[in-house]
Parts: structure tokens; sequence; C-alpha cells
């Protein structure tokens, strides 16, 4: 028999519904499970190319995504990954931090298979939901062959773990790939790739990680607490010194243009690194990447938005322990 897709659900919009009838916002994310989903949708059956299951991993609007749940994605993606009768994973999850747990997943999971992130914009009881299409995408594109490595796909657009981000609040092609553009579309059922061909799905950089993952799913120690900190017009330095007083262990800085602080909490920053917390600084514009200089003591090598940094430097602290 012909390897198969599992579909794990964690909630979102893609499974929220409202009493008010039509209506596309004031509507509760997380409220059908994955089956109602798959049930929805019956061209997904032969979109999987093979047997298609589901399974309910969580149930959250994604914009209270946690620890707990993040450590019982991965371990249920790695069991899947692991099995040879399946052929690739579809995720439905929350738009609102999709795109941090799409790094999470490419920074830990084996890419030999495609793990592909689906949401919807507007929920299931919407006069036209986004969500059933984005569905079926996702499982087409994890039954791609020549589909590797963690992906996203919504309104038709496929992009990767690295560029994926949420740009718009409300339009139902929510997602975008900064300066890079899309991998490719998925389009009537096919997968075309922007240049030709699909692209390589690099090692995970944090393999070993997962490998510490319980059977339930719990990492045997904690995640490191790892702020995100802003450098505006008016910043001082009292945040920083507060977010150490707290016991953080790591700071990003959403820093001004090509990573510049503001004057005030650059000394702060100093004290907090004295005091053993790990800094990291990203851009806080929204398209680019940052370009290091050579004497730039805190640069995040990727030059990734802060919200992927923070994962990428708490992954760090954790395989340090
Ligand atoms: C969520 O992120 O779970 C709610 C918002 C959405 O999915 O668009």
């Amino acid at each position: 028999m012909a390897a198969g897709i599992v579909v794990l659900g964690t909630g979102g919009t893609i499974a929220g519904t409202s009493d008010v009838a039509g209506a596309n916002v004031g509507y509760t994310a997380a409220q059908l499970g994955v089956q109602q989903l798959l049930a929805a949708v019956p061209q997904l059956a032969q979109a999987a190319r093979g047997p298609l299951r589901a399974e309910q991993v969580a149930q959250i609007d994604s914009k209270d995504m946690g620890h707990a749940v993040w450590a019982r994605l991965v371990q249920r993606c790695l069991v899947h990954l692991a099995d040879e009768a399946v052929a690739g994973l579809a995720i439905t999850h929350g738009t609102d931090t999709l795109e941090e747990t799409a790094w999470l997943l490419h920074n830990l999971l084996p890419a030999h298979k495609p793990v592909v992130l689906t949401s919807a914009m507007r929920p299931a009881t919407a006069l036209a939901p986004d969500g059933p299409q984005n569905l079926l995408d996702a499982v087409t594109l994890a039954a791609q062959p020549a589909a590797r490595g963690v992906l996203a796909v919504g309104a038709g657009v496929i992009h990767g773990a690295r560029e994926v981000s949420k740009v718009h609040p409300l339009r139902l092609d929510a997602f975008a790939s900064g300066d890079g553009g899309p991998l490719g579309w998925v389009e009537g059922g096919r997968v075309r790739w922007a240049h030709g061909c699909a692209p390589q799905a690099l090692p995970p950089a944090h393999a070993g990680l997962a490998g510490r993952l319980g059977e339930g799913g719990q990492w045997h120690m904690q995640w490191p607490r790892v702020a995100i900190v802003m450098s505006h017009a008016g910043a001082d330095g009292s945040v920083v010194d507060a977010l150490v007083g707290a016991g953080f262990a790591g700071l990003v800085v959403a820093a001004t243009g090509n990573g510049t602080l503001h004057e005030a909490l650059y000394p702060a920053l100093l004290r907090a690194e004295q005091a053993g917390v790990a800094i990291r600084l990203a851009s806080r514009c929204p398209q680019g990447r940052m370009l290091a200089q050579a004497d730039e003591r805190w640069a995040d090598p990727l030059g990734l938005p802060p919200v992927k940094a923070r994962i990428s430097l708490m992954l760090e602290l954790m395989a340090r322990a």
C-alpha cells in the first residue's frame, strides 16, 4: 500500500466557529476537531495519494501557543516521520504564531519528508471559508514526492520556514516570504515550484535536542526564558534590568534598521551580558536581512526576525544545557 498522510490538528481559525452566521471576524478559534475538518473536504482522500489519518495534538488559539504544545507537536511529528507508512504530514494551525512553530519544527525535525503547516483567516462557519481549500492544498503538498522539510501553504502560496511571516491581519493571503518570494504555488491540485524544482531541505540545526524528548512529549529540561525587547524612540534600559532581575536567560533585541540600538539600551544590555544573559540582535524591519558588522558582538548569524531569533536562541541555550 502507498504511504499516506497524517493531519495533525492544533486549533486556530481554520477550526474556528462563530454564532453569527457567515461572520468573518468575532469568532472563536479552535472549536472543531481535526476529524471534522477532514470530513468537510471529501477531495482530501484523492489528494493524499494513500491512506489519510488525523490526530488532535492540541486545540488552541495559536496566540496562546506555549512550550508544552510545542513539545507534544514535535514528539508526534517525530513519531509519524519515522513511520514508513507515512509520506508526509500536514498540520492545521492558527495563523498568529504559525511562523514561529514552522521555525521551531524546521530546527528540530528530520527533513526527509514534507511537514506542511496550514491555517485559515476565516472561520469554518464563514460565508466563504478559506480553510477547506488550504487544507486540501496542504495535503496535496504533503503528498508531493519531491517536497521536503517544513513548509507552509495558504491562499495557494507555498512558503519556507525561514522566510514565512504573517504580514496582514485580515487578508486571505496573509503570509509573505519577504525579498525571496514564495517557494511555489498549489494551483488546481498541482504544485508549481517557483524555481522549477522543489527546494533542497537542509538538515535541522538542533536534531540532537529532538532526541531528548520523552514519551509524553516533555523535554527533560526547562525551556529557557528568552524575551524580546524593542529599541524604539524613548526607549530606556529599565525593561532590560527588570527582565534580568526576573531571571531571563536570553534577550533578543528588536533593533532599528541594520541592528542599531537606542543609546539608553546599550549600557543595560552590557549589564545583562555581564550577569550571564545571552543577547541577540534582530532587525525590527519587516523585510530584508540584517547585515552584521564584523565588530557586532550580538548579531544573529542568520539575520532572523525577532520572533524566530528568539526561538533559535532558546534552542541554542537548551542545547548548551
Ligand atoms: C490563531 O492564530 O489561532 C487565531 C487566528 C488565526 O488562525 O487566524
